[in-house]
């Protein structure tokens, strides 16, 4: 009798303690799911981790980009530290940035996974223009298309921002350059009332001013800052990344990009995108050099060129178009070192940025 009287309560006390589990769980999994839904509908955007075992769709992978399973891994970190305001820009937007880990990497362009795919993708990606413009101008304000000049094409269309900007002269140009000694670009931006920073590790003293609007700086744009504990003397020269500098200046707002980073451009656009960069971004000019992956970045030639295809599609997402499309018919005509479809190793590529009209 008492044995088994005891033995009933035994089982009552199981039972009351499995119902406080289930219910501990149950709230538990109430909270996360409460927090992470207020998350999306705060407008954060949340970085997803998406690996994708099988190549989706376009429109499907977008579902997947904007729905994240529970099973995703989920990145946010807010930048603490607050940015300074320029203070001729009267939209300001939101000061906290989030800081991404990855890109997006997009669906792979067929099942196979095969170079072909990759590159036929890619390749008509980057020579397709996406927005058409008609007043285009190629190498700076001041001067007509010379053969011999690379040319950096910007749209001076009044729907964007760039015009206004010019003809108020309160545009400003950033260059980045690696021992670039021609900045015929430059110097025309500066003539036509820009002010202009040319930022390359080459220059020989720390900062010059030429004119009135042109500066030179001696430094070097990365795609992360020094190692704090590297001293600063014992750096071959100064490396910074965008972010940094455009903090350091206090510009809030940098009208053009110029970008020739010999194969630097992919980890520095990729920084720009992760750190929010570029949308302080309303025309950007890149070289992009395709003869090999570029610096660090890794995998098997696929994978490289799907990399390079996902960080323009990030570009896209953005609102940025790609209006001007260059073929360089003087660099080997190789993608990955390879004699594939008739590319180049090298193209420049204009995109404005959309948001800003
Ligand atoms: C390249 O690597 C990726 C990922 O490691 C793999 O999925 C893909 O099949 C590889 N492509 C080729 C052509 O080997
Ligand atoms: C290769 O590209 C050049 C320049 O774009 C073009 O003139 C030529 O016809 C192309 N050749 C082939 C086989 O597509």
């Amino acid at each position: 009798m008492l044995r088994r009287d005891f033995r009933l309560r035994w089982r009552g006390c199981t039972l009351r303690l499995l119902a406080l589990c289930l219910a501990a769980f149950l709230c538990t999994h109430l909270t996360a799911e409460l927090k992470r839904r207020s998350w999306l509908l705060a407008g954060v955007p949340v970085q997803v981790q998406t690996t994708f075992k099988e190549p989706l769709g376009e429109e499907q992978s977008r579902i997947v980009e904007e729905v994240p399973s529970r099973r995703q891994v989920i990145y946010v970190r807010r930048s603490r530290k607050g940015r300074q305001a320029d203070s001729s820009v009267v939209h300001r937007r939101d000061t906290k940035k989030i800081v991404r880990w990855h890109i997006d990497m997009q669906p792979w362009a067929s099942y196979s996974h095969s170079l072909n795919d990759e590159a036929t993708r890619f390749l008509r990606y980057i020579t397709t223009p996406q927005i058409s413009c008609s007043h285009i101008i190629r190498n700076g304000i001041t001067e007509q298309l010379d053969n011999t000049i690379k040319p950096w094409t910007l749209c001076l269309d009044a729907k964007f921002d760039l015009s206004h900007q010019i003809r108020s002269k309160q545009c400003r140009v950033y260059s980045l350059g690696l021992g670039e000694e021609d900045y015929v670009f430059e110097a025309n931006m500066a003539n036509g009332g820009c002010e202009v920073h040319r930022f390359d590790p080459s220059i020989r003293s720390a900062h010059i001013h030429e004119g009135e609007r042109l500066w030179h700086h001696r430094l070097s744009v990365d795609w992360r800052d020094p190692n704090p504990a590297i001293a600063t003397h014992k750096l071959q020269s100064n490396t910074k990344k965008l972010g940094t500098i455009i903090n350091e200046f206090g510009h809030w707002k940098v009208d053009v990009l110029k970008a020739d980073m010999e194969s630097a451009e992919w980890k520095i656009l990729e920084n720009l995108i992760l750190e929010g960069i570029v949308e302080q971004i309303g025309q950007l000019v890149l070289e992009i050099h395709l003869h090999w992956p570029g610096f660090e970045v890794s995998g098997n030639d696929s994978t490289v060129v799907r990399y390079w295809y996902s960080l323009f599609k990030e570009l896209e997402h953005k609102d940025f178009k790609l209006f001007y499309t260059y073929k360089d018919l003087t660099k080997p005509q190789m993608l990955l070192k390879k004699d594939l479809f008739n590319a180049s190793s090298s193209y420049i590529l204009s995109w404005v940025n959309t948001r800003w009209t």
